[in-house]
């Protein structure tokens, strides 16, 4: 069966549709046509997506869900030019996402997108200020705006402005996941892809984590592209995307 077949795309019953017919509007900035990747594992080929199909509208905050092991992190993988797909097309702003190789997919990433892992992968060594400065730190000098401030600007939107000299052993996990929130927008990316943020956060934290990143991503005008397990974080989206476990080994 096409995984397209299966993906569920919901739109959520909402409080106040002007604002859905307002997204409606919007532009498409990302499309995802016929989306295929398969890993080679022992004994054959494991298929993971099969025929994804999808657009996200500017500004749009959606969540991606499906069962563990259904291709969620696969997905935004492709989606950020970290990894290629077997086949089919992603196209960001009509860039050609899936032809990006090497040293283009690095400039895309840079350029384009923005990363927010389940775990935070700060730098330890590095202060929060440091280390929301350190994707850019070097093309500072080719920068048209101050890095420095604008990562203490960052930093004081995600509630963090007494701790920008702090090293990452002390902080909270709530507060080292809004670090690494700020580092993935020092960018202004244009979308912001995020791994389960919340993952390994207690409910109350995940609260923390959760009233910044939807608020920064709206007050930037972000595309921000979430997966979640949890079902009162893709509440919180625009729409869901669910992703079907094909649970398939072909030869
Ligand atoms: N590099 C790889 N080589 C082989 N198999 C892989 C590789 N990466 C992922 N897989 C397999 O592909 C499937 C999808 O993995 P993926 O990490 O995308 O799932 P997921 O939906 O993010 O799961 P989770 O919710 O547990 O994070 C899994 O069965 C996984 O074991
Ligand atoms: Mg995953």
């Amino acid at each position: 069966m096409a995984q397209d077949d299966i993906l569920d795309e919901q739109t959520e019953p909402s409080e106040q549709p002007e604002q859905l017919e307002h997204t409606d509007e919007r532009e498409t900035i990302l499309q995802v046509e016929q989306l295929e990747k398969a890993y080679t594992i022992p004994g054959g080929q494991l298929q993971v997506l099969h025929d994804v199909n999808f657009t996200v509208q500017q500004g749009e905050f959606v969540a991606i869900t499906g069962q563990s092991g259904s291709g969620k992190t696969t997905l935004l993988a492709l989606l950020g030019a970290l990894d290629t797909p077997d086949s089919g097309e992603i196209r960001l702003h009509n860039q050609a996402v899936h032809k990006l190789r090497g040293v283009a997919a690095a400039d895309f990433r840079r350029e384009q997108v923005g990363f927010v892992f389940q775990l935070f992968y700060l730098l330890p060594n590095l202060t929060a200020l440091e280390n929301v400065m350190a994707p850019l730190l070097p093309y500072r000098r080719k920068l048209n705006f101050d890095l420095k401030q604008r990562a203490k600007e960052l930093l004081e939107q995600v509630g963090l402005a007494k701790r920008m000299g702090h090293a990452p052993a002390r902080l909270s996990g709530g507060e080292q996941q809004r670090v690494a929130i700020a580092r993935a927008l020092i960018n202004r990316p244009n979308v912001l892809l995020a791994d389960e943020p919340t993952g390994t956060l207690d409910p109350r934290t995940a609260v923390e984590v959760l009233d910044v990143l939807p608020g920064l991503q709206r007050a930037g005008s972000q595309t921000l592209i979430m997966v979640t397990h949890d079902p009162q974080v893709a509440a919180l989206a625009d729409r869901c995307i669910h992703l079907e476990h094909l649970s398939k080994v072909g030869e």
